[in-house]
């Protein structure tokens, strides 16, 4: 594996594999991995010819007061773990490299990230859009690979690439889970085993939640059961928001029928859900595939 510290080294290493047309595949990260981005890279690894990570802590999408400084930085163990699964090279630029200057050109995502994660976290997808379209510039990848677990962060970088008519596919991978449910995410070394029992709730609220949806019951009833499920188990003034969305819009569904003639697409709902646990926020969410029979 070849780790790489500039754009222009970047550019170099991965010109003649260009030139051959070879498919270059792509996963972004902030480090600190665990099996939910291997598995990502798994994927890139037998879909594609050539695998780029890289390992950037995005300032642009903190707030003011979260966990930038203190987000876990385990760069030496990523760098080895990266090398054991013949990734060919990984992307690794400083501050600087990334952001030549202060205040420079960002990317403003729209309605897409107004509510939620974009909501709670105001002006984070603009960051995330932004470091993820320069590291698309920079890597110009065949496809780019990302978890689900971010459901809104993935349709803001599928609605990204759709309106700035950007030439590469993104790849949207399964949540992986605990045995207990709990989603991996790097913040997960933040939970101490209390939380990390708490924090399985989420889950539990998803299933509950999904269970009636698929049931036939309406989106009305399911929330209403995970409501009362979240405030019996999660601790009180915890839940941040639980809802059933449409997965490419990230608009409230009050019903299911909106998605329509979309079905057939193959596009569905997402039953989203956040909340801080043990002073960490976490968020999950569990796809609801509608069936046809029910629009
Ligand atoms: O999902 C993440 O780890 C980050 O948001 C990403 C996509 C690497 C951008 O910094």
């Amino acid at each position: 594996m070849r780790t790489l510290t500039t754009v222009a080294e970047c550019r170099t290493a991965l010109l003649p594999h260009r030139l051959q047309e070879k498919i270059i595949g792509f996963v972004p990260t902030m480090g600190a991995l665990h099996e939910g981005h291997f598995s990502l890279i798994r994927q890139s690894k037998l879909h594609c010819d050539v695998t780029v990570v890289s390992i950037f802590v995005n300032p642009t999408q903190f707030g003011p007061s979260e966990d930038f400084d203190k987000y876990p930085r385990t760069f030496d163990d990523d760098a080895l773990a990266l090398s054991d699964m013949d990734v060919e090279f990984l992307f690794a630029p400083d501050r600087e490299e990334m952001y030549p200057r202060v205040g420079g050109i960002s990317v403003n995502v729209g309605d897409v990230a107004a509510r939620y994660e974009g909501a709670v976290r105001p002006g984070h997808f603009n960051g995330v859009a932004t470091v993820v379209a320069s590291l698309f510039n920079i890597i110009q990848p065949s496809i780019a690979f990302f978890g689900q677990k971010d459901a809104q962060q993935v349709a803001v970088i599928r609605r990204m690439v759709e309106d700035l008519h950007w030439p590469v596919e993104i790849q949207a991978m399964p949540t992986i889970r605990e045995e207990s449910g709990l989603a991996l995410s790097s913040r997960n070394r933040y939970l101490d085993e209390g939380s990390r029992i708490d924090a399985a709730m989420l889950y539990r609220v998803l299933e509950n939640v999904a269970n009636v949806l698929e049931n036939h019951g309406s989106v009305g009833q399911a929330l209403e059961h995970g409501f009362e499920l979240a405030r019996r188990e999660i601790p009180a003034h915890s839940l941040d928001y639980l809802d059933v969305v449409d997965s490419e819009t990230f608009q409230s569904l009050t019903s299911l029928e909106p998605l329509g003639e979309r079905i057939n697409e193959g596009i569905s709902a997402a039953i989203i859900i956040a909340a801080r646990i043990g002073g960490t926020r976490l968020i999950d969410n569990r796809p609801v595939t509608i069936k046809a029979e029910r629009s």
